[in-house]
């Protein structure tokens, strides 16, 4: 034991010779928001938490780690969801916040590009892209704390993938410092490139694992000065996937949002936002957010109402309203939003994130939370999100005054539960948020050994001697 803090002592006197004072912190109070969740549900520790404002810094930071055998553990604003930010390891690991380092390098409206640093909170990138008539179309509640790395570093997916797709479809290179210190430049901002393999492909989605994303450049597109934003009324999930694939054809690609919500959306919401406006009953069974958006010449609002009124007058859609402001369209979204921070406000609780063929989401929700509700009656199930994707959050939560103990089974018998039905409907455990630690195990169970071999394959050319976020993903030994 003694050891084990004379040997964290001297790391912490290292790392604050060689990088300076102000690039490490290490006392127990100022590190303690880079090292516990989101939800705050797991706290742990690190030996340090590295703040570099350069490439250069972190490539420093880096060598030295990879020299005194210390693991990385990136981290940009620390909203994933699955713990891969984190150490688990608090004395072997330090964390390498990137938020020092969120300068916008150039917004290039003529190419239709920008190139940004990672730690970049991802609202002030679409924010400063806007004032230039531009728009970045990644989308999540996250986005006024995520920072474009982390969103990067997880693919991330949000409410504009089915008409922009994931994190990696928009980004066009990538700057990265690789685990032995050496920086990876291929910040091109070209559309066409097929010089052979392309590697920037390795390191989105890796969680860092295999190295620190330092900049981005990102592809744009006009900005959307017409948006329709609409909250309707359905009969049934069913009803919803039905609708969508109308909303598909009629709307085409000018769709760009399409979420499901049920009625306990409101009420949750409300619990976290008491003065929230709902403007419309809240007795239906299903509920879709949709918005249709384009620039120029495009008439969206009429699109929209044509829209309506044809799938009303088929009894597609029961009810609905229509934002007549962006005022009231924000509102709209703030139900979406809100419901996350109302499971928050009920403790701790399952959360899923999976995705199954969407010729498959209705009757899968309706096999899964039958399922839970048969092996967890006091439970309350809810699904929600992304249904254009085939993707849905389908959480659990426990009853009010369920103990943390009690709490830690249920989540864990109701995780098992569905993935069980996730498993036999051929979906993936993780649609848009990762591995992490938290699903690792899961994820490894579920793993055929081709593709394991070539993951492990991966990472052992990239990092032979595992600095970079070990037990993130897959499990390795870790670093000694
Ligand atoms: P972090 O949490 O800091 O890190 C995430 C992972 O990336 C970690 O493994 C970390 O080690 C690694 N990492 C971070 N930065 C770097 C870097 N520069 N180089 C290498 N590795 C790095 N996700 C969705 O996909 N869709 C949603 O709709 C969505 N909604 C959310 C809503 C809420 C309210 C919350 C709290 C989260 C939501 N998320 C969503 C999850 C989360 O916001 C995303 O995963 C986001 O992309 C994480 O970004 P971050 O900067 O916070 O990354
Ligand atoms: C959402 C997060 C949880 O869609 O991914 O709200
Ligand atoms: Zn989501």
């Amino acid at each position: 034991m003694l050891d084990q803090t004379s040997a964290i002592v001297e790391h912490r006197l290292a790392l604050r010779t060689a990088l300076g004072e102000d690039m490490v912190l290490t006392d127990a109070a100022e590190i303690l928001r880079y090292c516990r969740d989101w939800h705050g549900d797991v706290t742990t520790g690190a030996v340090a938490v590295i703040r570099p404002r350069s490439t250069a810094d972190v490539a420093a930071a880096v060598r030295l780690c990879h020299q005194m055998r210390l693991a990385i553990v990136p981290q940009g604003g620390n909203t994933g969801l699955v713990l891969g930010a984190i150490p688990d390891q608090p004395d072997a690991q330090v964390v390498l916040s990137l938020e020092r380092m969120n300068a916008i390098r150039r917004i290039d409206a003529d190419d239709f590009s920008a190139v940004v640093e990672a730690g970049c909170i991802l609202s002030e990138l679409k924010d400063a892209i806007a004032n230039k008539g531009m728009f970045f179309p990644l989308a999540l509640g996250a986005q006024g704390s995520c920072r474009i790395g982390g969103n990067v570093s997880t693919n991330a997916g949000g409410i504009n993938v089915l008409r922009y797709g994931m994190t990696r479809e928009l980004v066009l290179g990538l700057e990265v410092v690789l685990p032995d210190g050496t920086v990876f430049d291929g910040l091109t901002t070209l559309r066409k490139d097929n010089r052979g393999i392309d590697l920037k492909q390795l390191f989105i989605g890796a969680e860092g694992t295999l190295g620190i994303i330092t900049a981005v450049s990102v592809k744009l597109t006009p900005y959307p000065d017409h948006v329709a934003t609409a909250l309707l009324g359905l009969a049934s999930l069913e009803d919803a996937i039905t609708l969508f694939r109308r909303a598909r054809r009629d709307c085409c690609d000018l769709m760009s949002a399409f979420e499901f919500m049920p009625p306990l959306a409101f009420t949750l919401a409300r619990e976290a936002m008491p003065d929230l406006p709902i403007p419309i009953p809240a007795h239906y069974p299903a509920y879709v957010l949709m918005e249709i958006s384009g620039s120029g010449l495009v008439d969206i609002d009429d699109l929209m109402q044509r829209f309506l009124e044809a799938v009303m007058t088929d009894g597609l859609v029961v009810d609905g309203t229509i934002a007549a402001s962006q005022a009231q369209a924000r509102n709209l979204w703030l139900i979406r939003e809100g419901m996350n921070e109302g499971q928050a406000k009920r403790g701790s609780h399952m959360r899923s994130d999976v995705s199954v063929p969407l010729s498959r989401l209705a009757d899968f929700v309706a096999e899964a939370e039958a399922a839970i509700a048969a092996a967890l009656p006091d439970c309350t199930s809810i699904s929600y999100g992304h249904v254009g994707d085939g993707n849905v959050h389908l959480n659990v939560l426990p009853p009010d005054d369920m103990t943390g103990d009690e709490r830690a089974e249920v989540i864990y018998a109701s995780k098992n539960v569905l993935n069980e039905v996730v498993d036999r409907f051929s979906g993936s455990i993780s649609a848009e948020h990762g591995i992490g630690r938290l699903k690792r195990s899961d994820f490894e169970d579920r793993l055929p050994d081709t593709r394991r071999a070539l993951l492990m394959a991966v990472k052992r050319a990239i990092d032979p001697d595992l600095v970079m976020n070990p037990g993130c993903q897959l499990s390795f030994p870790q670093i000694s």
